[in-house]
């Protein structure tokens, strides 16, 4: 096969809901001296997509945009002053942007090696939400064998990863999820609330009655507080996310902004002495060394077996509204990808 000279890539037109996604034929270039170009496997759908659906991510580039957080696919050509990588080889890569293309143009130094024998969706569920995960338990709360966790949305990309991996570190995990989540999380070893009919501050403090070691919460300003009278001595709570601020109005750092605020009053005090130990920290994945350290770590892994991603479902590339609107149904469990030139839809599960 030649050097390929056009693509189909998905574009974000406008903002709302998914009447502004659509699909396009774009010219491919030659790379950059120290640019990639790869052929796209498996591109990742997740929770960062939706909000940049809704212009509530933070920094997203204006419309109209190429999205696409994640991907896994093979080098199809290198620029002039690559000499670390070669034609043929497979790759994973976090642009944040761009992924839901047939070709992608990344950075030599921001890719990653799969092993052959990890399928592309596999190896891309691991990408943001596995090292998201990864970072979460053991780089931003440090957890140890023998800690109890609490994780909110535990049925979502990050939770699904973090769920086993905490597991794998001898860690107790207490997670909230809808009911009818529960039978597909029940085999992670997950002690499971339901928050939406459950009062999810009494059911911890009955199951862990000392607090937890660490909360992660992704879901904004509004259960910090809650978050942080749940923790034991010593405990951390970690802030990763506003999902519960995604159909807000006003402007998208406002969450942020008062997130940050109650997060430094802790440390504050922390450095004061007065919380028993207590920290408060924010998380954000981000494309440098330590990723591709995690990275690389969880693909082998997944290789392994160690470590079994749920793959809800695989779309083809011009099916990127709908895995939207699915991801945003909360129907499915497990990560969406989606596969250019797959012909029909696969339901595995
Ligand atoms: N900081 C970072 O670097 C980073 C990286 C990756 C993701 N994130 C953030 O992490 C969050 C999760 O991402 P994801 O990809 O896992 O999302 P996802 O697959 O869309 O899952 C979101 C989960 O949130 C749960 N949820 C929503 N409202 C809830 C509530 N009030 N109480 C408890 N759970 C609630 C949902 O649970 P049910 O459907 O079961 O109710 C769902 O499982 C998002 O906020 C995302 O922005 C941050």
């Amino acid at each position: 096969m030649g050097t390929p000279t056009t693509g189909t890539e998905i574009v974000f037109t406008g903002l709302g809901g998914t009447e502004v996604v659509t699909s396009r034929r774009n010219a491919l270039s030659t790379p950059k001296p120290h640019g990639v170009l790869i052929r796209t496997e498996a591109a990742g759908v997740a929770f960062a997509e939706v909000q940049m659906l809704h212009g509530r991510y933070p920094g997203q580039p204006k419309a109209p945009f190429v999205p696409g957080y994640d991907l896994v696919g093979e080098i199809v050509e290198v620029g002039s002053e690559v000499t670390s990588w070669r034609v043929g080889q497979r790759v994973a890569a976090m642009p944040v942007t761009g992924a839901w293309a047939e070709y992608v143009e990344i950075r030599d130094r921001d890719l990653v090696p799969v092993p052959d024998e990890v399928d592309a969706a596999t190896a891309v569920a691991v990408v943001l939400n596995g090292v998201t995960a990864w970072q979460l338990l053991h780089r931003a709360a440090k957890v140890r064998s023998g800690q109890t966790i609490l994780v909110h949305g535990i049925g979502g990309g990050v939770g699904t990863l973090l769920a086993p991996l905490a597991a794998a570190a001898g860690v107790r995990v207490i997670g909230t999820a809808s009911a009818h989540r529960h039978d597909a999380l029940r085999d992670l070893g997950v002690e499971l609330i339901d928050h939406r009919t459950e009062d999810v501050p009494s059911r911890v403090a009955e199951l862990a009655p000392g607090g937890v070691d660490a909360v992660f919460d992704p879901l904004g300003p509004e259960s910090l507080d809650a978050s942080w009278r749940l923790l034991a001595p010593g405990g951390t709570l970690v802030a990763y996310g506003s999902a519960a601020t995604l159909r807000d109005t006003g402007p998208w750092w406002r969450p942020y902004l008062r997130m940050v605020g109650r997060l430094a009053r802790w440390e504050l005090l922390r450095l004061f002495g007065s919380t028993g130990g207590r920290r408060a920290r924010m998380y954000y994945v981000r494309s440098n060394a330590e990723f591709r350290t995690d990275l690389a770590m969880l693909l082998r892994m997944v290789a392994s077996g160690q470590l079994r991603p749920l793959i809800a479902r695989r779309l083809p590339l011009e099916s990127a509204a709908r895995a939207l609107d699915l991801h945003v149904s909360g129907s499915q469990t497990g990560r969406i990808v989606l596969v250019p030139g797959l012909s029909a839809e696969d339901t595995e599960t």
